[in-house]
């Protein structure tokens, strides 16, 4: 069996647990049309189209050029982030840059490992709205190119270079424009001492403002983004969870603070949320922003902040959902975390959300955690983001249907250097009936296998620093209060569906 296979099937020891739980629901089912939600929510039109990984076919291409061929695919797909000032280690630029790179392009576009996407493409939903990935087409052109020689060929051939802007530019720009406001959290310089930092400074919306109009009203967000103040941060940066704690009564008593929204919740790689239209959450004039940041020291001492653009839907406009945003879930087996809430019907709301008492890892071992929530309202999910730390491999997202029919809705494969919010298109995001239960699991690999593990030898336990484990997966997330309300929402989504005659069981 090779590892890929081993991998695969790995995703689904849960099955055998889901079953069982789905006919012990069946017995009470939902009163809603059976499988009515069962619609799209995981089904790819055509799963080979999907592999894992891009199988090179024989006798390839030999005809291709960097001029002509390789570099439009590049200039659109890795330039971004691969020249001076970005984030990546070397510019992809120009022929001369990129060529000594050909081996090693090759082997990390054929594991699709670049542009960073670390998700399993063979199971669950495979519709992403921020899906930067190339098509097998591309992969196969730059792989040939590369097995062929790499020739440059005729320099007249070349496209134009992009000439990038000075300026940063910001998730969902080109979508809705520049941020209608941005904040900045306190400047922090994480000395290179090896320890994890946690600052936790609190300050008052108006003064992290750093551009945009003041916010004077009570505005409703449609879209949020993140980054670091300077590149350099990236470094540093390992995750913050910025909320607004908000003057007057609590929005919803859901939350774990009473009176505290989460902006987003958000870790290295991962760029922004946008709403679904008429789905949104609130930000009040007044606020205080507190930034619960975590730094990891990096080589040398790097001065860190971080900055979080608005995007707002129109003054005075109210959209129809109120939307929970990144609800935390916990894969342990104490499911009952803070993060979720309450009327989730998970059980104890106690809150223990940091201890994860049940993570532990033997030396050389490979361990899986598994949580169950069950909805108490039907639900829209959004988005998926995982969390683990430096021994993390794979977290699965399931769920079981009143009527006891069961789906993948996710698997992602763990890469702590890429905690991507992942958006599901619209016509795909899970529908889940009251009544659905969502399994999920965290898988750890503490073995050499693993490149990212500091040290096989050790038993990992839970914890906050990056050498402790964590596993929890954020689900974007609009409860609908009102039954009749999702259901036609779930009737809309067939109609949708039919009309692209995509399969629907
Ligand atoms: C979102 C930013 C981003 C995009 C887009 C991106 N890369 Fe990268 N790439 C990185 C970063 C950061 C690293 C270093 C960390 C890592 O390996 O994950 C990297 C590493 C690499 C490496 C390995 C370098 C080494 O020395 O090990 C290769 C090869 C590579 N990228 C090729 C590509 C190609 C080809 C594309 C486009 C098809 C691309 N990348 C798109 C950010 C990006």
């Amino acid at each position: 069996m090779s590892k890929d296979d081993r991998v695969q099937r790995a995703g689904f020891p849960v099955s055998a647990m889901a079953m069982a739980l789905g006919l012990l629901l069946s017995v009470q089912a939902s009163p809603l049309s059976a499988q009515a939600w069962l619609v799209g929510n995981s089904r790819p039109e055509n799963p080979d189209q999907y592999p894992a990984y891009v199988t090179v076919i024989d006798n390839p291409r030999t005809d291709l050029t960097y001029a002509k061929d390789v570099a439009p695919i590049l200039q659109e797909n890795c330039v971004k982030c691969h020249r001076p000032g970005s984030v990546a280690p070397m510019s992809l630029e120009t022929y001369e840059q990129v060529r000594p790179f050909g081996p090693l392009i090759r082997e990390r576009l054929i594991k699709r490992e670049m542009p960073p996407w670390p998700i399993d493409r063979t199971v669950g939903v495979t519709h992403y709205k921020n899906d930067p990935s190339l098509s097998d087409e591309e992969i196969r052109t730059v792989v040939d190119w590369v097995d062929s020689g790499a020739p440059l060929g005729d320099p007249a051939d070349l496209p134009e270079l992009i000439v990038w802007p000075d300026e940063r530019g910001w998730e969902f720009q080109d979508e809705l424009g520049p941020p209608d406001a941005i904040f900045q959290s306190p400047l922090y310089n994480v000395v290179a001492d090896g320890m994890d930092k946690w600052p936790t400074p609190r300050t008052p919306m108006e003064e992290a403002q750093i551009a945009g109009d003041p916010v004077t009203t009570d505005r409703w967000i449609k879209a949020v983004a993140v980054r670091p103040h300077q590149t350099e941060g990236r470094y540093v940066f390992h995750h913050a969870n910025p909320a607004l704690i908000m003057p007057g009564e609590a929005m919803d008593p859901m939350e774990a603070e009473a009176n505290s929204i989460k902006l987003i919740d958000s870790a290295v790689g991962t760029e922004g949320r946008i709403y679904p239209d008429d789905q949104g959450r609130l930000i009040r004039p007044g606020s205080l922003i507190s930034w619960g940041l975590h730094y990891h020291p990096y080589s040398y001492d790097v001065e860190a902040a971080l900055q979080v653009a608005v995007w707002f839907y129109p003054e005075g406009y109210v959209p129809e959902h109120y939307s929970m945003g990144d609800v935390s879930l916990r894969t342990g087996a104490e499911t009952h975390a803070a993060g979720f809430p309450t009327r989730s019907g998970a059980g104890d709301p106690s809150g223990r959300f940091h201890s994860h008492s049940d993570i532990i890892i033997p030396p050389h071992g490979v361990t899986t955690i598994k949580g169950v929530h069950v909805l108490d309202r039907p639900a829209m999910v959004h988005s998926v983001r995982g969390h683990m730390h430096m021994r993390g491999k794979y977290q699965v997202v399931e769920a079981v249907y009143p009527d006891g029919s069961w789906e993948v809705l996710t698997k992602l494969n763990w890469d702590h250097g890429w905690h991507t919010l992942f958006l599901y298109e619209d016509d795909v995001m899970p529908l889940l009936p009251k009544g659905t239960v969502l399994m999920m699991s965290s898988t750890f690999d503490n073995t050499t296998e693993n490149p990212h593990n500091p040290d096989p030898r050790q038993w990992v336990t839970g914890g906050d620093r990056s050498i402790d484990e964590m596993g929890h997966i954020r689900l974007g997330i609009t409860y609908f209060d009102d039954e009749a309300e999702f259901q036609a929402i779930v009737d809309e989504r067939r109609q949708t569906l039919a009309a692209k005659s995509m399969v629907s069981r």
